[in-house]
């Protein structure tokens, strides 16, 4: 089985339970695809056997976390900055599962910040494009006086946006922005969405149409 694995503090506690079955002999014909540098190094550390995205045609399943979610299988992530990575994983995945707690599944998504991918060059342009858009753009920080680099070496414009009442007219209108590399707009991703719960329990919800074969 080929295994995408996500990015971020719900993935990691994922990646770490295949490293336990890998390393107690449960689990033994697998390879993963990584999401992050991040999540790299973690398989890695535990022993998870790992390629290369091109080595592989498809991935059957693909755990991940998201920062929003609604119930009709469509969320926010990048919380993490590793957006574009985890959509290109997810477009070759046949199954995609979300694990999330409670508190990110929402009505309308947009109350957390919507993360957009951007090349360095020119990404001032754009910042001031969506700031005139009434969009309320923000650079994405790494410490004090640095702006955060993704893994593939672009910027981050977190948009604060309150409520995205219309997510497929602006995931059309972000694809068609020139400079912008990917958005954190998920639209029809998750097979699954797996939901902690404050009181210990889980809900499980899927989706009753099944993802285009890949
Ligand atoms: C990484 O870029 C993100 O998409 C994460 O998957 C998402 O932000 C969820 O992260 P946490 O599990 O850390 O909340």
């Amino acid at each position: 089985m080929v295994v995408g694995l996500g990015t971020g503090s719900t993935a990691y506690y994922f990646i770490d339970e295949i490293g336990r079955r890998v390393q107690n002999g449960t689990l033994t014909d697998i390879r993963a695809v990584s999401t992050s540098s991040r999540s790299e190094k973690q398989a890695k550390e535990l022993g998870i056997p790992t390629v290369n995205i091109d080595d592989v045609k498809h991935i059957d399943v693909l755990a991940d976390g998201a920062d929003e979610t609604t119930t009709s299988f469509s969320g926010i992530k990048g919380g993490g900055g590793a957006l574009l990575m985890e959509k290109i994983v997810a477009q070759i995945s046949r199954k995609i599962i979300w694990i999330v707690d409670e508190a990110k599944v929402v009505d309308m998504l947009g109350a957390f910040p919507l993360p957009i991918e951007v090349v360095q060059f020119g990404s001032w342009g754009l910042f001031h494009k969506f700031n005139e858009a009434g969009l309320n753009p923000s650079f994405r920080k790494s410490g004090v006086d640095s702006l955060f680099i993704t893994d593939s070496g672009n910027y981050i414009i977190d948009l604060h946006l309150n409520q995205i009442p219309n997510p497929a007219q602006l995931n059309f209108e972000l694809n068609n922005v020139v400079g912008v590399v990917e958005h954190g707009l998920f639209l029809n991703y998750p097979s699954v969405i797996i939901v902690g719960k404050e009181d210990g329990t889980t809900e499980v919800m899927e989706r009753p149409e099944q993802r285009e074969e890949v």
